[in-house]
């Protein structure tokens, strides 16, 4: 049985105490963050944590981020922190900056797929921070099926995990709309493992030049170093095609492309920052951040309307569009068509 908690107005105390009290029990609670929602379990639960690795059918060698509310909890589950990792914290925390540092004995081998690294942040959003301060380090991946576009709203938390899970706090649309940027600390060199919510040139102009893992861009997928990367991801069911290229030579692209396929027989949706007719259209927003804001909405949309294919209009690899291309491409299987 699932409870499904509405908090849309705001922390509600009493209702935090109870999805707690289900942490501290080795139950699974879903909770919105500034990035997406997550499925949260109790950190340092190995049993917990095990279970969310089942509800999402994620591969167990694929690590967990740590979800802290309070700096003093970084020591707890981390060790040999850099000064790079204090300034980022001092500056990006709350918010979309996960850094993988040594892990602390104090967490199980479960929680980050063996490796003796450990993912932590600190999510900018009041709920998540009143239920991980009335409870403990909270461990949760995006809560969504393992491979689905990840969930935006209480909604698709629903669509995924009713039935399967003990609660659900709604706590409405997340802001950001693309996960937490993933950046690796735990050696000499700082690498970025995934970009997401916090631009990478923001990290750049804290600690200096930070060196891009060759799979954030292309599709080179070995080094241990991001187990995330290896596995399919933000799919929906329909196959996704991306446009990407100046956007007066865009637009036109992808009318070819939707006429072409069409012609084929194929039910097609676009998604795009302007109006192009196609049997389904889902409007992205003007801005970078509304593209993000809207990206997975728009993906899991388009996959009800039952389309067979969706064209997306891509956009440029720069501030959060890096994190926005990263999605894309992966959802489309690196489906990119040059405009
Ligand atoms: O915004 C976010 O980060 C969301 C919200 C819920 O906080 N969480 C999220 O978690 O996106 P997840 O599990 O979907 O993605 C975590 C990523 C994965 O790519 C994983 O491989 C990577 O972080 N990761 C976790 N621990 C790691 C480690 N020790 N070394 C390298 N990569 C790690
Ligand atoms: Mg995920």
């Amino acid at each position: 049985m699932t409870i499904v908690v509405n908090m849309r107005t705001g922390v509600d105390p009493r209702k935090i105490r109870i999805a707690a009290r289900f942490i501290l029990n080795g139950k699974l609670v879903a909770f919105p963050t500034e990035t997406v929602y997550g499925l949260g379990a109790d950190a340092l639960n190995p049993d917990a944590v095990k279970r969310i690795f089942e509800a999402k059918g994620r591969p167990p060698d694929n690590p967990l981020i740590i979800h802290i509310a309070d700096f003093r909890d970084l020591k707890r589950v981390a060790r040999d922190i850099p000064k790079e990792a204090k300034l980022l914290a001092e500056k990006f925390w709350p918010g979309p900056l996960t850094m993988v540092l040594p892990k602390a004995d104090e967490v199980p081998p479960v929680t980050t797929g063996g490796l003796d690294t450990v993912a932590v942040r600190m999510p900018a959003h009041p709920i998540a921070l009143a239920l991980i301060k009335a409870s403990t380090p909270v461990a949760a991946p995006s809560a969504n099926i393992s491979g689905k576009p990840s969930p935006t709203s209480a909604d698709h938390v629903v669509d995924d995990f009713y039935g399967r899970i003990e609660v659900i706090i709604d706590g409405g649309e997340t802001n950001i709309g693309v996960e937490s940027t993933v950046i690796d600390l735990s050696s000499e060199r700082p690498m970025l493992l995934r970009p997401g919510g916090l631009p990478l040139e923001e990290i750049e102009a804290t600690i200096g030049p930070v060196e891009i893992h060759p799979a954030v861009k292309g599709k080179t997928v070995d080094m241990a170093r991001a187990p995330g990367m290896k596995y399919r991801h933000y799919s929906p069911n329909a196959q996704v095609i991306v446009v990407e290229g100046p956007s007066n030579r865009v637009r036109r692209k992808i009318e070819e492309l939707v006429r072409e396929y069409r012609s084929m027989g194929y039910r097609v949706g676009v998604m795009a920052r302007e109006e192009i007719s196609a049997d389904e259209f889902y409007f992205l927003g003007k801005t970078p951040a509304d593209v993000a804001r809207n990206l997975f909405k728009a993906l899991r949309e388009l996959d009800k309307r039952g389309v067979d294919v969706i064209i997306a209009e891509g956009i440029e690899e720069k501030g959060i569009g890096l994190a926005v291309m990263n999605r894309l491409k992966k959802a489309s299987g690196y489906r990119v068509v040059k405009a």
